[in-house]
């Protein structure tokens, strides 16, 4: 069952709602809409597929989508959370994400803000005197997923690592510089930090290069002929580091599980080499980067339990705990960005409909020439001329156009046109270019109220950077 459906008279629904009816109460202007019991059965559509395989983890990578009602509803489903810089991690704690579930909380007057270099034994010695707290593993519930926050990237600055320090968060460990950091971070923070090596194993995700993490000159994690260096260092640091598992990436829009095998093919024979050091690790965490049908070509694409079944046996094999961090097939198409038309015009060969939505709000096909699929919400008179168009924004760039040659009725003037799937990485890309302010965001619930789950910004919101200035 999706949510986005055409009725055999033309109208496009969202669930049991005209997409046609909400355009008409709520704001004039480009807004996304989601549907919120689809948000639930993508969900779902993990948990079951992760069924047997306990204590994994389902890892949605917030920056995908960083709305918090979004989030809010993610956590009650029983998602953690993959935070990419701190402000993420702040926004998980806002929406309830508990990465110390299960553990003792220390608190520690805050550093943050004061630090320097120098500083950094001095408050070490202050937080050791109050002493370290256990290292309890978070509690799990029965459901097998837990609300686990994971701190992942290469570039995590000294101020967002001490945060995740003392809340808890597992850290992957993206290089020489990094491991230092989070050592540095332990150290202030007065608390051992749970840690997974990201490990690049050098498989091709076959995606576009912009999307693409996981072979060897990528600018992600470390290479497995430095290993033994990384093993080195957190066995020279047992109060700071507490390795727990390994962790990789490929790359995002992958289409073929078999890619995924592979990986984890190589990642439990790292994680043997890691255990035959004398270390208890018990996570698997393969990353995110499932696609999604954005073609709606009605190819068969693999699911999240073809996903999961395809590790099943290796991470049973090695009584491990899997961890995924799913992004787009949390979220992508739960969602439309809903524009109205302005006008049609031709110049040279080229026919165009131009309508409100632009680059500012979804730049996915501008920055990566992806598809995303479009069409309208509201069914044209019986002979209406069908032509190829390109379909482009207001915003005065050349690369401003969500879709290109696309076969399409010549839309009146104030029609509904939407691009599907566009909950993932469209909004939290959006820019207020050319001023355009970010759009508003709705969702239609289960009993088929909408309600606005983010206020669209004001030119009020763009003034307020300057008062007192
Ligand atoms: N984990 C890590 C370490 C990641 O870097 C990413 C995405 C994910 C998980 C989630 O991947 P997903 O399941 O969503 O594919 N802006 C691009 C996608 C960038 C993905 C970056 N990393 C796009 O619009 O296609």
């Amino acid at each position: 069952q999706h949510c986005f459906t055409k009725s055999p008279d033309g109208f496009l629904y969202c669930e049991d709602t005209k997409v046609q009816d909400i355009m008409e109460k709520v704001e004039k202007r480009p807004f996304y809409l989601y549907s919120k019991p689809q948000i639930t059965r993508n969900v779902e559509a993990y948990k079951e597929a992760l069924e047997g395989l306990k204590n994994s983890i389902i890892g949605y990578a917030i920056k995908a989508n960083n709305n918090l009602k979004i989030l809010q509803h993610l956590r009650k489903l029983g998602c953690g959370a993959v935070l990419v810089s701190g402000n993420e991690l702040k926004l998980a704690l806002h929406a309830g994400f508990d990465p110390t579930k299960g553990r003792t909380i220390y608190t520690v007057l805050s550093p943050v803000g004061l630090l320097s270099p120098d500083s950094v034994e001095s408050l070490t010695g202050f937080t050791k005197a109050l002493g370290r707290v256990g290292d309890k593993s978070p509690t799990v519930d029965n459901t097998g997923v837990t609300g686990q926050c994971i701190f992942n990237g290469n570039g995590k600055i000294l101020e967002d690592l001490i945060l995740a320090a003392q809340e808890g968060v597992f850290v992957n460990v993206d290089s020489e510089f990094d491991l230092e950091n989070i050592v540095t971070a332990a150290k202030v923070a007065g608390r051992k930090v749970n840690v997974l090596l990201r490990i690049n194993p050098d498989v091709d995700p076959q995606v576009h290069p912009y999307v693409a993490t996981g072979n060897k000159n990528s600018k992600f994690g470390i290479r497995n002929e430095k290993l033994q260096w990384f093993l080195d260092a957190v066995k020279a640091h047992p109060n700071e580091l507490k390795l727990v598992g390994a962790h990789c990436h490929l790359g995002s829009t992958i289409t073929k599980v078999d890619i995924f095998r592979d990986a984890a093919v190589l990642m439990v024979n790292y994680i043997d080499e890691i255990r035959a050091q004398g270390f208890e690790v018990d996570y698997l965490n393969i990353g995110g980067g499932l696609g999604i049908d954005y073609y709606h070509s009605g190819a068969v694409l693999p699911t999240p339990r073809d996903l999961i079944d395809t590790v099943r046996e290796l991470v049973l094999s090695r009584n491990l705990n899997l961890v995924i961090e799913p992004g787009r097939s949390l979220i992508a198409n739960t969602c439309c960005l809903v524009n109205r038309v302005t006008g049609v015009k031709t110049n040279g060969t080229k026919n165009f409909i131009v309508i409100d939505g632009s680059m500012a709000e979804l730049i996915r096909p501008s920055l990566y020439d992806a598809y995303q699929h479009i069409e309208l919400v509201s069914p044209t008179p019986p002979h209406a001329e069908v032509s190829t168009f390109d379909v482009v924004g207001p915003v005065c760039e050349s690369a401003d156009f969500l879709g290109k040659e696309r076969e399409l009725p010549t839309p009146a003037k104030g029609t509904g046109l939407v691009v599907h799937d566009a909950g993932a990485y469209c909004m939290s890309m959006a820019s207020t270019y050319n001023l355009k302010m970010r759009p508003p965001e709705y969702w239609v619930e289960e009993d088929g109220s909408v309600t606005r789950i983010r206020h669209g910004e004001t030119f009020e919101d763009h003034i307020r950077f300057f008062e007192g200035l």
